[in-house]
């Protein structure tokens, strides 16, 4: 016994910051920026918090599932840029849509959302839960450092949320922690504690950006070829992959390493930028929505980031 997806959704704020924007904010181009990236646009949200975001991302899930917010039995959230770190972003979603179930956050970076998956598929597979809801919401633009083009470029705002059931169609997962800061890290600062002796990087995203690429090309073939053994399969039957859309090019060398078409990767970089762990749940739900799928399909999600993790999982439509 697993899971199968019942419903997802995802949400976006309105705000719409363009790469000819962000060029007078910081010494950067569109051109750089499309060719390094990928990126076009990104959304911004202006007053809206993760949590916020999260409920609005899982209110459209239940609606697509069909269920109340009554019904849930657990809520497992992911994020990196909550705005308070204590009610956790999922309390905070279940208030706000009316939920009474427990809820918790973890805490992966940007694989964050399949390792909350793979948490809420153990309560399930454990027994006496029926539907649970899995997010990422993430306000990157509140951590990062917006004079240094190294990283703001890259990001944006948004959520995404799945609605799951019992059912047989989760059929691989793969999860991987390899723990340093050295090439990631977003620490908080010190507050105005007068006791810290140590010089404290301020709050803001920390990144290597090529340890970061390279651990990420890696991963997301390793990932991926795991889960398709797990599952009995070749990597060549699998129908959709949904990457976390972190760099157009990680995804491109990824999909040549593991000789699948570029076609079968859901991409919507150009449009959200790097959404840490909202970015596979977005993509999956474009997906969802696209009419694209079909009975049967099978579906690879994968995501790398901060930790540094990453994960990888297999979904039969
Ligand atoms: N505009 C113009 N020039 C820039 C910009 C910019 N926005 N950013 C960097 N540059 C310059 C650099 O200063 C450097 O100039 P120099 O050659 O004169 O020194 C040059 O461009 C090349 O810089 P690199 O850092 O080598 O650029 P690279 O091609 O590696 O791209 C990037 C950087 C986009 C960060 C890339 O390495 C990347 O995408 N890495 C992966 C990031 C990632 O996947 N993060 C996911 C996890 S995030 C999380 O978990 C929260």
């Amino acid at each position: 016994m697993s899971f199968q997806i019942l419903g997802t959704g995802a949400y976006v704020p309105e705000k719409i910051l363009t790469n000819e924007e962000l060029s007078q904010m910081v010494d950067t181009s569109d051109e750089w920026i499309t060719q390094r990236v990928g990126v076009k646009t990104r959304h911004i949200s202006v007053n809206e918090s993760a949590a916020e975001m999260g409920a609005k991302a899982a209110q459209r899930a239940l609606e697509a599932a069909g269920i109340s917010a009554a019904q849930l039995g657990l809520i497992v959230g992911a994020t990196v840029s909550a705005d308070q770190c204590c009610p956790s972003t999922a309390a905070k979603v279940q208030q706000a849509i009316g939920a009474s179930c427990p809820a918790f956050d973890v805490n992966s970076a940007c694989s964050g959302f399949l390792f909350a998956l793979d948490t809420a598929a153990a309560f399930i597979v454990r027994g006496g839960i029926e539907y649970a809801l899995v997010f990422g919401a993430e306000r990157l633009s509140r951590i990062l450092d917006w004079t240094d083009r190294s990283t703001c470029v890259i990001f944006g705002d948004g959520a995404g949320a799945f609605v799951i059931a019992k059912g047989e169609n989760y059929l691989g997962s793969h999860l991987f922690t390899q723990g340093g800061e050295s090439v990631l890290a977003i620490p908080l600062g010190k507050g105005n504690s007068p006791f810290y002796e140590k010089e404290v990087a301020p709050l803001a995203v920390h990144m290597s950006g090529q340890e970061t690429f390279k651990f990420a090309v890696k991963q997301i073939v390793g990932g991926i070829r795991l889960i398709a053994e797990q599952a009995g399969i070749t990597t060549d039957q699998i129908n959709w992959i949904v990457p976390h859309q972190a760099n157009i090019r990680i995804i491109d060398l990824a999909a040549r390493r593991l000789g699948i078409p570029m076609e079968k990767f859901v991409v919507n970089i150009e449009r959200y930028g790097n959404t840490s762990s909202a970015s596979v749940p977005i993509s999956f739900d474009e997906l969802a929505r696209s009419g694209k799928l079909k009975k049967g399909d099978l579906i690879a999600m994968c995501a790398f980031g901060g930790g540094l993790s990453s994960a990888a999982c297999l979904i039969k439509w």
